[in-house]
């Protein structure tokens, strides 16, 4: 039986975190992995430019895939383009928005800090989730300017220098008085690959908080009433670029995706 795909997509390979929850949940879905790396890091993109080409891409997408549900598997684009998306196409579209409203709740010592991208944590739409969610906690928001591309780089085996990568989280390690920063967000889907990583070199321990099963909970219920087989062979990977490295096609590959240009 040929069934419609779940799309899902992202600007680099931070989706494949969310993949990888989805595949537990739903392993008997097609997927396509839509990677835009034309446009990678998104978090340096100025927000109507990156709308703009998010939405125009999307009609390409959607006519080519005829996906069932697409999973935005990215926090700095669902945090401005999912209203419009949704607008636009008649398809239920799942997005990744940072943890925030969790984190509030599952504190102890109200001090929660969320690591994302610049873009991320510029949005309206972050400053409202702390608004709306967590306004007796105290929010550190933390946009790194450089730990998805070093995401990148270390899931294609060259490691992140500890140094470095403390000197990128060190920010979200609050103290106040006796009371310590007890959850990191991790809103950036980028991030739970460096979590090990971070792990190591945190000044003291917390709670990293990663929404991608969340996210495929959510996908689930919305594909509930979707009739599905198990479909043999690979799912495909899609690069905006064209040609992508033995390197990326490699990495997808690791996670049952056979890659395009
Ligand atoms: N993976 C994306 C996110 O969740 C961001 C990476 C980028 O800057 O392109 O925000």
């Amino acid at each position: 039986m040929s069934e419609k795909p779940v799309l899902v997509f992202d600007s680099g390979i931070g989706g494949l975190s969310v993949l990888r929850e989805l595949r537990a949940r739903m392993p008997d879905r097609r997927y396509v992995y839509v990677v835009d790396d034309a446009a990678f890091p998104y978090g340096d993109w100025e927000e109507a430019a990156l709308l703009a080409r998010i939405v125009d891409m999307f009609s390409g997408l959607v006519r080519d895939h005829d996906p069932a549900l697409a999973v935005i598997a990215c926090n700095t684009a669902s945090t401005l383009v999912l209203p419009a998306l949704r607008a636009r196409f008649d398809l239920p579209f799942v997005g990744t928005v940072p943890a925030i409203k969790p984190a509030a709740e599952q504190t102890r010592s109200g001090l929660i800090s969320v690591l994302a991208t610049p873009g991320t944590v510029r949005r309206d739409y972050t400053r409202g989730l702390v608004e709306s969610f967590a306004r007796d906690c105290e929010v550190q928001l933390v946009g790194s300017p450089r730990l998805a591309a070093m995401a990148e780089a270390h899931m294609r085996g060259d490691r992140a220098r500890p140094e470095t990568l403390l000197s990128e989280i060190s920010p979200c390690f609050v103290e106040s008085g006796t009371r310590k920063t007890d959850i990191v967000v991790l809103a950036c889907t980028h991030y739970p690959f460096l979590v090990g990583a971070f792990r190591k070199v945190a000044p003291w321990p917390v709670d990293w908080l990663d929404p991608a099963e969340a996210i495929a909970r959510q996908a689930e219920r919305l594909m509930a009433d979707t009739p599905s087989s198990l479909p043999e062979g690979f799912d495909r990977a899609i690069f905006t670029a064209g040609h992508p490295d033995y390197p990326a096609r490699r990495l997808v590959h690791g996670f049952g995706l056979t890659a395009e240009g």
